[in-house]
């Protein structure tokens, strides 16, 4: 039994806090061993006082960085108000955080959820009783064409369409419907798309599977595809999205529109978990009450701190930011290919940073970092994925990118 004499006391170091993790949580992740205290901005200071640039922010949840002042007062006044009210009963917040989000993303409907994986698990029902009761799919039949290398969540029925086997292996059965093709293949999508498909679901740029960017053409064609054969089109832009890339969707820049679009991570401001599905409103419209739901989905809290990340954003101020500030990131980052990086990919403040053979493991790259005050996280076995905060300055960016040319360059 835990006692107070257990718990650490304020002077307690890292290796306390982490004994503690070890005995008392479940062993599922693999963190780097810095304890955070504090957030501000671009920086995390530890238990001991180390300041540490934040090059992961949260894999984009942080896009405003930690404790943005707007934010955090959003949520102060809500929290002097009122913070839960379950939808069963209606509240002064979630109207105008779905009007606000549907303005910002130019779409028609909102399903409030909270985490990502809810948000991907309710299109996906979406989608599925929209096929039956809509397309005229028969009974039991509709089919979602998926990508390999996606990453979704982590339910089980989205882990059921996952090529990973460290997220598959010993969680089955599995949810049946589900097609996976090559990602970025028009040609395998143009054959797994059919009159039995409610929708294709696309991860614009794949994040965990290390900021892959798939070829010109390729979203707008699977777009093509999805009008021919009467299916949807979904977006998960959990990652991607509010700003990442330096437009509100990834999939802003080839022009396609998604039917709808998940979103997560930044939408509850590094503060609250906070996702929705958008879009058109005859496709999210065939949900009825008691169909789907959560005790949570858009509660007050999230709502408010939403609706200040909607705020932030319609000012375009974070885009651009993303849209410079990456382009000075990527400019960086070519040229160390060739210097310890094999390859880098991205848009926008975003990047995924293959290390050569010979030059340390992503792991160890990410080590490494740490020692140099830089946190960031490998993703695979020598990929790094890079995702700042969207308010950091360009003398801190330089710095990481900098730790990271050192880094990199080295024999392992
Ligand atoms: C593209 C994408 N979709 C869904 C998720 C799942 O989000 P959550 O961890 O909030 O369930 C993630 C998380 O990394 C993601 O990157």
């Amino acid at each position: 039994m835990t006692t107070f004499a257990d718990k650490p006391a304020p002077t307690a170091s890292s290796a306390d806090f982490i004994a503690l993790d070890e005995r008392w949580s479940t062993h599922n992740y693999h963190p780097l061993p810095v304890v955070i205290a504090e957030g501000e901005g671009a920086w995390v200071t530890d238990v001991q006082g180390e300041r540490y640039l934040d090059f992961l922010s949260g894999y984009s949840a942080l896009n405003f960085g930690h404790r943005h002042p707007e934010l955090v007062s959003a949520a102060v006044e809500q929290l002097g108000r009122v913070t839960l009210t379950s939808r069963a009963f209606h509240h002064d917040q979630l109207g105008l955080f779905c009007r606000e989000l549907a303005e910002l993303t130019g779409t028609e409907l909102v399903l409030p959820m909270n985490s990502g994986a809810e948000a991907v698990e309710s299109a996906l029902k979406v989608a599925r009783k929209w096929a039956y009761r809509v397309k005229g799919v028969p009974e039991g039949q509709a089919q979602i064409v998926v990508a390999d290398s996606n990453f979704h969540g982590r339910t089980t029925t989205i882990v059921s369409f996952s090529t990973d086997d460290t997220a598959r292996a010993d969680f089955g059965p599995f949810t049946p419907g589900f097609v996976v093709v090559p990602y970025g293949d028009a040609a395998a999508l143009a054959e797994a798309v059919t009159d039995r498909t409610a929708a294709v679901l696309l991860e614009p740029i794949q994040g965990e599977a290390g900021v892959v960017v798939p070829p010109d053409g390729y979203l707008a064609e699977a777009r093509r595809l999805c009008d021919e054969a009467g299916a949807l089109l979904i977006a998960d832009e959990i990652q991607s999205g509010l700003a990442r890339t330096g437009t509100v969707f990834a999939l802003d820049h080839e022009r396609v529109t998604a039917d709808l679009y998940t979103l997560g991570k930044a939408l509850g401001g590094g503060i609250v978990p906070v996702s929705a599905v958008v879009g058109r409103a005859d496709v999210l419209g065939v949900l009825k009450p008691g169909e789907h739901g959560s005790t949570f989905g858009g509660n007050p809290l999230a709502c408010a701190v939403g609706r200040a990340v909607v705020r932030l954003l319609s000012t375009g101020e974070f885009q651009q930011r993303s849209t410079s500030l990456g382009a000075h990131l990527h400019t960086r980052l070519s040229e160390l290919v060739g210097h310890g990086v094999s390859a880098v990919r991205g848009r926008g403040l975003w990047a995924g940073v293959d290390l050569a053979p010979g030059g340390p493991t992503g792991r160890e790259a990410s080590e490494a970092l740490r020692a140099r005050g830089v946190l960031c996280k490998e993703t695979h076995g020598h990929t790094l994925r890079l995702a700042p905060p969207l308010v950091i300055e360009e003398s801190d960016l330089d710095r990481g990118i900098d730790a990271l040319a050192e880094v990199a360059g080295r024999p392992a």
